[in-house]
């Protein structure tokens, strides 16, 4: 039996992974949320789990073969990263979800400081570096609303392209990684989509999916960010520079090496998602 924590369960890549990782059988997949009660996927045992709360960090891996690390998007993650793998034995494997390019991130380099406490661990890991989520685009949090209310996908691309992921194809690369330790040990995965689609394609096939008029809008920066403040903001207009500058926009054939069949494109995606745009999910 091997038994997984996978922290994040209730978010984009969390869902998907924790699925794929109780459908194979053999494997207790704790659920790490620091809201367990509202974790209820099937298979999955729900596990208190808080970057907030590093007394129960212990008890959520207590006796674990290996740990997916969603990394919190906060200026003192690498702290807490840090602190996460310090009550983790080296035979724990350790998958990162982190980001690509994680080294131009900023000048506190703090995303490239989580990498580095993960990487310089003594102990296997992964890291897996995936570029934007399909899933922004159906995620209420995001832009679901926007697209389906307001025909709008607002985003200051200036004629950028993103090769959008599947959330479920970085699920497919953390389970490999986090089950075959041995063989994904010390591997980065650059994770992306099939093809750079541009902002206009992108509200096109969004347009085509839900049968809605879908407009795409190239907001000033100061339109994208209203409404954040801090260390997201600053975090959110640095990401936008990166779009800008083509950091999302290569696609890579890390996803078909490791599981054997193409990322899903984006007209799957949303053709999953289904016109009110709920689907797509695990
Ligand atoms: N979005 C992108 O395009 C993108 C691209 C590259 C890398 N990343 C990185 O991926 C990480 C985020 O991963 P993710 O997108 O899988 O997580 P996510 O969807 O952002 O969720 C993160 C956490 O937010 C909490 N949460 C609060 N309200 C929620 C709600 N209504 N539904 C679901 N979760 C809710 C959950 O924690 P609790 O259960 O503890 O409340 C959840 O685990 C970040 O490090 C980000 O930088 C994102």
């Amino acid at each position: 039996m091997d038994r997984v924590l996978v922290t994040g369960v209730r978010g984009k890549t969390g869902v998907p992974l924790a699925a794929l990782l109780a459908a194979r059988g053999g494997v207790e997949v704790r659920g790490g949320s620091s809201d367990p009660r509202s974790v209820d996927l099937p298979g999955v045992v729900p596990t208190a789990f808080s970057w907030d709360d590093p007394d129960g960090w212990r008890a959520a891996a207590d006796d674990v073969d290996a740990v997916f690390v969603v990394r919190p998007d906060r200026l003192d993650a690498p702290d807490l990263v840090a602190g996460l793998l310090g009550v983790l034995p080296p035979h724990v494997h350790v998958v990162l979800l982190s980001e690509r390019r994680a080294e131009e991130t900023g000048g506190h380099d703090w995303a490239v400081r989580v990498e580095r406490a993960v990487t310089s661990r003594e102990g296997s890991w992964t890291v897996l570096r995936p570029g934007w989520f399909m899933q922004v685009l159906t995620d209420p949090r995001f832009f679901r609303d926007l697209v389906l209310d307001d025909g709008a996908l607002p985003f200051p691309s200036r004629g950028a392209r993103l090769a959008w992921v599947d959330v479920r194809d970085i699920a497919a690369v953390a389970a490999e990684a986090l089950l075959a330790p041995d063989v994904h040990d010390g591997v980065t995965y650059e994770i992306t989509g099939p093809e750079p689609l541009s902002l206009p394609e992108t509200a096109a096939l969004l347009a085509a999916a839900t049968g809605r008029e879908v407009e795409h809008r190239d907001v000033t920066d100061a339109e994208a960010l209203e409404g954040t403040g801090g260390f997201e903001r600053e975090l959110t207009a640095l990401t936008y520079d990166r779009v800008r500058a083509g950091v999302f926009a290569d696609p890579t054939d890390d996803v078909e090496r490791v599981t054997g069949r193409p990322p899903r494109s984006l007209r799957t995606f949303l053709a999953d998602a289904g016109p009110d745009l709920t689907g797509g999910v695990a």
